[in-house]
């Protein structure tokens, strides 16, 4: 038998007392009761196989490894035998494409085989390792799988012990608010509501059982589907071991393959979903603020904005427009004619986005309370009582979104406020968060879809349901329309339903560095569409703060300023006049690439890749890029550094192999190596890759505001052959499911004194506009002849030595010649 975890003391920064060992119960010494111990699996005794599943038993216990793909297997652990019903909230209902595979014995084990992939299970010891095909051990455990049972609360606290190599890296786990390697970290996934949450506190608002593995630099993933309390311990007790347990449910895991960690992003995707692709109009730059109310200040903002000439695509109403914050419903002392409102607002190109919080007010005059109580929507004690708990509204009892009947009934709960014109929704508090004792006590009931679980199962899923719920519900009224929602808490593959937030974050600068961190991890964790409060929840940013966090926020994948309702005033031009030149800029700067940005959307939704990109995942095999945090890609052709100290007048910055341009002059910069890059205020470290094609929107003051009549791309030269990829649609319904969008390919390849483009376009949309404005940025020689579809077409030479030519939108082919 392998050797047994032993476990030392606790590492200092978590709070938890929770050690792989102290997890034991005290056993009775009168009864003579069987002794509770941890149990270990036992050697293979036999298997079976049942299509695309394999069965082995030590006698008692069962292990099933299950073939998803050709890179994806599940391994699930039966203690007595008996697997749990196989449900899943994170697994997005989709058939996967499995090849070949099969299961041969050998002399010390069996080998379950992909065409990619090969898992052992070792017959002495049950030890569980995965290859890829030239015999190169991924993952291995350490410790077979174990279990403790519960007496208490009933089933098994289970363990899975991997080997840690001693320069293995991780990353992925949600939001985490540490280094961006976890190894030396251990963690607890309990959503948690954290008003100002330090660096390293743990647990936050969200549970993302997901990690990435780099090992000797080939990338695989562990997602471990378990929604009860669960822990991740990333070599922190132990150099030479990875492990992660739970407190309930079962012991099942996926293993995905890499090697690449973008593919393992991919894979992931592929098991949980992606984000649908959001109205462009989410993508703009949004005002929010704990609350703008009265309607006359919520009308005066916007009027700053378009007086200011400041671009502004959605304001948010926070909890004070309810009456006595009973959800779904308005005060009509602040706001008298809401529709009237929403509909000036909309004219202007605002949309309005308003919160709906879990809990109900207990009042029998409250039409969504008596429903509730009516229809025996909310939850239950373990004795049967209403939880009730206290929030915003006072006294509240609290919708049961683990039963699908609920969900269904809180769908339809924003009829009026969608026929009021609301065009996206906000869900907080729905970790879920109560005053007080902080959430639900753990002898909460759930329905569990059926499956049936008390709240230490539910609580991880209950925000994801909720925002599910609302998702679903507005699918519904808007008909064709995409919805917006965005939410709090979040279990894996809450990105299926929503957008989120990093929540109540502080006004300071290690609060910016600390955005900078979560939202790259969200994004490698399968949220991609995700962003942090501008500025600082709570606390007063300065000027200079104010304005690195809108340059970042520029560069994250939600736009959004928020701030708590005791703090001064936030909108971009409170911090003055200098100051608010700049943030204009770089709102500016996000509308003019929106129609990249959008691509990069696309780029998730369609084909699974992450939106944030962190260095380590673009030079996965460069060491030096393991511990790098601040330097991340933005899709795939533009890579940021954002500014996070006061002051800062420079900044090392590292740019992956290749060319690259500054964008804010196209000086060009070698890529491999780090440079000292300028950090005046007015700019900060962007750069685009050379090869690159970028479109450009001219700058609008909201996504609706100008039909487009000709598209700029933006060339930026580079050697050899480079494809850049766009995309387009009518912006805000699900038609590009039937196909009604264009994905256009242009392919730039560069020789002596020449450049040949291609098109290739895919897809049924038609767009407005008739031409390209192409802007050929750095062509390193004097052009003399542009031939499209084989016609010579004149072009222009600017002062500052940029090529310009227009040509058809539906070109084939472009020669450019010296
Ligand atoms: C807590 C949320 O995190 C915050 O964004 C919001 O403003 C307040 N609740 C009030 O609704």
């Amino acid at each position: 038998m392998n050797d047994k975890p032993t476990p030392t003391d606790e590492p200092e920064k978590i709070n938890d007392q929770t050690t792989l060992d102290n997890i034991h119960h005290v056993n009775n010494p009168v009864l003579d009761l069987p002794q509770i111990e941890k149990k270990y699996l036992d050697g293979v005794k036999s298997y079976t196989q049942s299509e695309s599943t394999y069965y082995f038993s030590d006698g008692m216990a069962e292990v099933e490894v299950k073939i998803i793909t050709d890179e994806i297997i599940r391994v699930r652990l039966a203690p007595q035998g008996t697997f749990l019903e196989d449900f899943s909230y994170a697994i997005a209902e989709k058939s996967h494409r499995i090849s070949r595979h099969q299961c041969i014995e050998e002399e010390d084990a069996y080998i379950v085989r992909t065409n990619t992939v090969t898992c052992k299970i070792s017959k002495r010891d049950f030890l569980i390792s995965f290859e890829d095909r030239e015999g190169k051990v991924m993952n291995a455990d350490h410790s077979p799988m174990h279990w403790e049972e519960n007496p208490d609360a009933g089933g098994y606290y289970v363990y899975c012990t991997k080997q840690a190599n001693s320069n293995e890296a991780f990353y992925g786990l949600g939001d985490k608010a540490a280094d961006l390697n976890l190894r030396g970290h251990r963690f607890k996934n309990w959503n948690s509501d954290t008003y100002a949450f330090a660096f390293n506190q743990d647990p936050l608002y969200k549970t993302i059982p997901f990690y990435i593995g780099l090992n000797n630099g080939d990338a695989y993933g562990i997602f471990f589907d378990n929604t009860f309390k669960t822990y991740f311990d990333f070599a922190a007790e132990d150099a030479t071991k990875t492990s992660f347990w739970s407190e309930g449910g079962e012991l099942q895991y996926y293993y995905i393959h890499g090697p690449h960690m973008i593919e393992v992003v991919r894979g992931y995707h592929s098991l949980t979903g992606t984000h649908y692709l959001p109205p462009i109009w989410a993508l703009g730059y949004h005002q929010c603020r704990w609350s703008y109310y009265p309607e006359a200040s919520v009308r005066r903002i916007a009027e700053e904005f378009r007086k200011r000439e400041i671009p502004c695509d959605a304001i948010y109403l926070d909890i004070d427009y309810m009456d006595g914050y009973r959800c779904f419903t308005w005060n009509k002392q602040y706001f008298p004619n809401p529709k009237k409102m929403i509909a000036d607002l909309a004219q202007d190109g605002f949309k309005t986005v308003v919160m709906i919080d879990p809990g109900i007010k207990v009042d029998e005059n409250y039409w969504v309370f008596k429903e509730g109580k009516e229809n025996k929507y909310f939850c239950r004690r373990g004795d049967d009582y209403f939880m009730e708990g206290y929030v915003w509204p006072g006294r509240c009892q609290f919708p049961d979104f683990t039963n699908p009947e609920v969900r269904e009934w809180w769908g339809t709960l924003y009829e009026g406020l969608v026929e009021d014109g609301v065009a996206g929704f906000w869900n907080d508090m729905n970790e879920p968060a109560v005053f007080g004792r902080g959430t639900f006590p753990d002898d909460v009931r759930h329905n569990f879809d059926g499956q049936r679980g008390s709240h230490r199962k539910a609580h991880n899923v209950y925000g994801m349901q909720m925002v599910r719920a609302t998702y679903d519900g507005l699918k519904k009224l808007y008909k064709n329309k995409r919805p917006f929602t965005i939410t709090r808490a979040a279990y894996s593959g809450t990105q299926r339903y929503s957008s989120v937030w990093t929540g109540d974050n502080m006004a300071t600068w290690e609060h910016l560095k600390i955005g900078v961190l979560q939202l790259q991890r969200l994004s490698v964790s399968g949220i991609s569409f995700c962003g942090t409060d501008i500025g600082g929840f709570t606390g007063e940013p300065d000027g200079e703060l104010y304005t690195r966090w809108i340059q970042f926020g520029v560069f994250s994948p939600f736009m959004r300023v928020h701030s708590a309702g005791d703090t001064r005033d936030r909108e971009p031009w409170s911090f003055g006049e200098d100051w608010e030149k700049i943030c204009k800029k770089f709102i500016e700067l996000r509308y003019k690439l929106l129609p990249y940005i959008y691509s990069v959307f696309w780029e998730q939704t369609r084909y699974g890749y992450p939106i944030l990109r962190p260095v380590v995942m673009l030079e996965q095999e460069k060491q030096s890029n393991w511990p790098r945090e601040e330097e991340f890609s933005f899709g795939e052709k533009i890579l940021v550094s954002p500014v996070l100290n006061p002051g800062q007048q420079s900044k090392i910055v590292y740019l992956p192999a290749g060319d690259w341009y500054y964008y804010f002059d196209n000086t060009p910069y070698a890529g491999g190596q780090e440079h000292e890059v300028k950090t005046p205020i007015d700019e900060m470290p962007v750069f685009i890759k050379a090869g690159a094609v970028i479109p450009e929107y001219p700058v609008m003051q909201h996504t609706g505001e100008k039909k487009i009549d000709e598209l700029l791309l933006n060339f930026y030269f580079g050697q050899g052959i480079n494809k850049s990829y766009f995309y387009t649609d009518n912006g805000d319904t699900f038609a590009y499911e039937q196909d009604i969008y264009l994905e256009k390919c242009i392919t730039c390849s560069s020789g002596d004194k020449s450049l040949d483009v291609k098109q290739e376009i895919q897809g049924l949309f038609t767009e407005r506009y008739n031409n390209y404005n192409i802007k050929l940025i750095q062509v390193p020689f004097d052009i003399k002849k542009i031939l499209v579809d084989g016609k010579e077409t004149s072009f222009e030479k600017d002062e500052a030595g940029i090529y310009w030519v227009k040509v058809a939108k539906d070109f084939e082919d472009i020669l450019i010649r010296g």
